[in-house]
Order: structure tokens, then C-alpha cells, then sequence
């Protein structure tokens, strides 16, 4: 069992038990369960400025998220709240939902959790989550935000979740240091990218990163599927059960490139995780890598500046447009003991101050209009500038739960990954598996 104890920085708690070599300070303590006894010892009650505890359970364990949340963390501190960590480890949040689900069903619900996308209706539906019309009300939440985060969070006229930020999924990062060695420009289109890889693939550096895990396989995917299209097509084959999309070329051009961008990735892809790969990255090992922008974070906690040791890029075919996830917490209802606490959370998390830091930590950018591009890196402000143009520009992730249900979404996804994976499974047949797919769990007939 373990205790996480968070200790406002410069508290008595905290300078006695800094010096401790058998404690591992973080912003916050977490240590076994004698620290709770170490703390009565000291003559100090844990949690002694926090009146109150909110459960959080969310699926940040990269060094960049840890600090993006200790971020708020310190921020919710100050206003004695405690945030006791329950953070679930496995990108994308593959492992935290499942434990999410059932902490819910057991009846150990937590206070805060991260939720994404079309969920949060669902969850809403049933009751489970928390009305915050106050706060929106109060911080004006219906102007500050971009329209489609204020109608993300919004439910039959009510508020159901904090937005927090905007990740930028159809990002390309290259290293500045790596291509200037080698006198490379950045790829605007396929064509330029083809000729960098190979020059890239000739003086032995991996031109494209790639991990086999299955959401890392349909990020990539989703991406090439806008480089080939656009957000309209994008939101009809994911978001509408056309089941008849799934023939179109386009999608059959997507598959296509995600097979052939293979032999750029290095023998053989293998099943790394995400912030694995930013330290390949770091370490000059790979020339370029499409994923989120949450990766920017990581690269920065890395001691890398953005164009300075790298620098990113829209992947090409997707400049003007926006494959967005937005991260979202929603406060578990319980028994209304905590509602002070967690409004306290949602007004903070959202103030102008708060968006500003966490985001430049996070890699995501803000959800608030107001926000000052001129405080921000160039991925950051391209990024925020792009989604800012609307509704027509934006593609919701599918893999980053913000297009479809979880069902649908691993069904899809589980069939883009066998199809990475073997090659030879030909492209018409994955687009039948997945069109049969999309019929059967939408529930309906066969388009004519
Ligand atoms: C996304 C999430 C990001 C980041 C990423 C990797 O789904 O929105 O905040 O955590 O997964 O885990």
C-alpha cells in the first residue's frame, strides 16, 4: 500500500522531511505507509493545511504529464485541497479507463477522473457526474472557451466537464540537430518526405519512429486518413457508422501509405512506449516522429526547446487542419461531499494563469480564446491559431476517444492494427472487416 501525501512546498512538513534520503520528494511525497506514521511522529497531521482530499484518477505517468499535474496539484494545494494521485499507467489511456469502469461499478468511484470525448455525455446521462453550472457561470466559460470546447463540455444546457487542453495529434517532429548535419529541409508533402527518409535511412538514422502498440499504430493511421482527405470525410467514416465510407478510396490511399511508410520505421517495429521513444528521439537516434503534440512536453521535460533541438511540423496534406483531443475531467457526483473542493478544481484548472502553465508543460495548447499567442512556442501557436478557425478545420481523434464509443473505436482500432502488422492481409479486405464492423455495432442494415 502506498500513501501520496501532497506537502505545500516551504511547510513545516516539507522541510522536515526533505532531508529524509529514505523519502522520495516530488511535489509531493509518495511513499509507503510509514510516511503517514513519520508524519504523526513529526507531530504533523498529513495533509495539515488540506482540509480536503480529491481522489484523481487519470492516466499521466510520462516525466512531462507528472509534472503537468503537479502543476495543478501545487495550484490546488495552495487553496487547501489535497490531490491524492491515482494515476493508471498506459498511453492513451488504454489501462486507467478499464479501472475506471470498474472503481465505478465496485462503488469506489474516484472524485476527479479524465474522461474523454463523447463519454462524457454518456456518463452524464447516467447520473454520475457533477453539474458545474456555477463555475462556468461564474468564469464565463460559454465566451472563454473555443465554441466547440464549450459545447464539448456542455449538456442539454448543463456543464459536465473541465477542459483542460487541446493536443495537436497531426504533428511531425523533426530534429533540428540531425537534419542540419545532414543539410535536410522539412518535408511539406510526401514527395519531400520520401527524399528526406531516404537521405535520412543512408546515414543509418531511423527516419520515422514508429512503436506497434495498437493506439500508437491508429494514431498514425487517423492522420494519414486526413492527409487524404478532409475533416468532412474524416467525421463522416468515424463519427456517422457510414459503413459505406469505408470503401472509398481514400481510405484505401490511407492504408495504403501507413503500410508503405513501414520501411522507414526501422526492422522490426516493436512495441515501445511512447515516452520510450522521446528519449530515442532526445538521443538523436530517430529524424522524425508523428504524434501528439503531447510529445512536445516530453521532449521539453527532456531538456529539448522547441526549434532550437527540434522543431514540428503539420504532417503533410493536413496543414489547415486540426486532428484534435481535447483532455477533459469530470467530478464523480458520490455523495455531494466533495463539491466544493472539486469546483475549486474546475476554477482553477481553467483560469488564464493555470492554461498558460500547464499547457506549455503538457505540449497541448489553451481552451480559453483569450489566450496570448505571443507567449507560446510555434507548435504551440500554430496549433491554437489553426483550431481557432472552427468547426470545418477540426477532425476529432477517434484513437484519443473524442470521435466515436470506446467499442467502436477498438473495434476499428484492432483491425488497423492486425492489418500494420501483416502484411498480408490485403487493403479491400480490412476495409470489409471494418465496414461489416461498423454495420453490426451500429445496429442496422446494410447502405443500399
Ligand atoms: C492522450 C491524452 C494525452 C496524452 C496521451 C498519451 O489520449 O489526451 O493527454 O496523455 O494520450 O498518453
Amino acid at each position: 500500500m502506498q500513501c501520496n501525501v501532497y506537502l505545500q512546498k516551504g511547510s513545516d512538513a516539507y522541510a522536515k522531511l526533505a532531508p529524509n534520503p529514505r523519502i522520495h520528494m516530488h511535489s509531493y511525497i509518495r511513499a509507503p505507509l510509514f510516511c503517514l506514521i513519520l508524519l504523526a511522529s513529526l507531530g504533523i497531521a498529513a495533509g495539515a493545511r488540506a482540509a480536503e482530499t480529491l481522489d484523481v484518477l487519470h492516466w499521466w505517468t510520462s516525466q512531462s504529464e507528472r509534472k503537468a499535474a503537479d502543476a495543478i496539484a501545487e495550484a490546488l494545494a495552495d487553496e487547501d485541497v489535497t490531490w491524492r494521485d491515482a494515476a493508471i499507467a498506459g498511453g492513451a489511456g488504454v489501462g486507467a479507463m478499464k479501472v475506471l469502469k470498474s472503481r465505478v461499478l465496485s462503488g469506489r468511484a474516484p472524485d476527479v477522473a479524465q474522461l474523454i470525448g463523447p463519454n462524457i455525455q454518456e456518463w452524464a446521462d447516467l447520473g454520475l457526474l457533477l453539474e458545474l453550472d456555477g463555475v462556468a457561470r461564474k468564469n464565463n466559460w460559454n465566451t472563454a472557451f473555443f465554441p466547440s470546447i464549450w459545447s464539448l463540455v456542455r449538456l442539454r444546457s448543463h456543464t459536465a466537464a473541465v477542459p483542460l487542453g487541446i493536443h495537436r495529434i497531426n504533428t511531425l517532429f523533426y530534429n533540428r540537430r540531425v537534419f542540419n548535419e545532414l543539410g535536410l529541409t522539412p518535408p511539406k508533402n510526401w514527395n519531400d518526405f520520401e527524399r528526406v527518409a531516404n537521405r535520412l535511412q543512408h546515414a543509418g538514422i531511423t527516419p520515422l519512429a514508429q512503436s506497434s502498440e495498437a493506439w500508437q499504430v491508429t494514431t498514425l493511421f487517423e492522420t494519414l486518413l486526413l492527409s487524404e482527405s478532409n475533416p468532412a470525410f474524416y467525421r463522416q467514416l468515424f463519427m456517422s457508422n457510414s459503413d459505406r465510407a469505408w470503401f472509398d478510396p481514400r481510405v484505401s490511399r490511407a492504408l495504403e501509405r501507413l503500410r508503405s511508410l513501414k520501411r522507414w520505421m526501422g526492422e522490426p517495429v516493436t512495441e515501445k512506449s511512447w515516452d520510450s521513444i522521446a528519449r530515442q528521439f532526445a538521443h538523436g537516434e530517430i529524424g522524425m516522429w508523428v504524434m501528439g503534440d503531447w510529445a512536445k512536453g516530453e521532449l521539453q521535460t527532456m531538456g529539448m526547446n522547441v526549434d532550437d533541438q527540434f522543431s514540428c511540423l503539420p504532417v503533410p496534406g493536413t496543414a489547415d487542419y486540426h486532428l484534435y483531443s481535447v483532455d477533459t475531467f469530470v467530478m464523480l457526483v458520490g455523495d455531494y461531499d466533495h463539491e466544493i473542493a472539486q469546483e475549486k478544481l474546475a476554477r482553477l484548472a481553467t483560469s488564464p494563469a493555470m492554461q498558460i502553465h500547464y499547457n506549455q508543460i503538457k505540449g497541448s495548447v489553451s481552451v480559453r480564446r483569450d489566450a496570448d499567442p505571443r507567449q507560446m512556442d510555434s507548435c504551440a501557436r500554430s496549433s491554437w491559431q489553426t483550431f481557432g478557425r472552427g468547426a470545418q478545420v477540426q477532425a476529432p481523434s477517434l484513437t484519443h476517444r473524442m470521435a466515436s464509443n470506446e467499442q467502436l473505436k477498438d473495434a476499428i482500432s484492432a483491425q488497423i492494427h492486425r492489418y500494420f502488422l501483416d502484411d498480408t492481409i490485403a487493403i479491400s479486405e480490412t476495409q470489409r472487416r471494418i465496414a461489416a464492423l461498423v454495420r453490426a455495432l451500429a445496429n442496422r442494415k446494410a447502405e443500399p
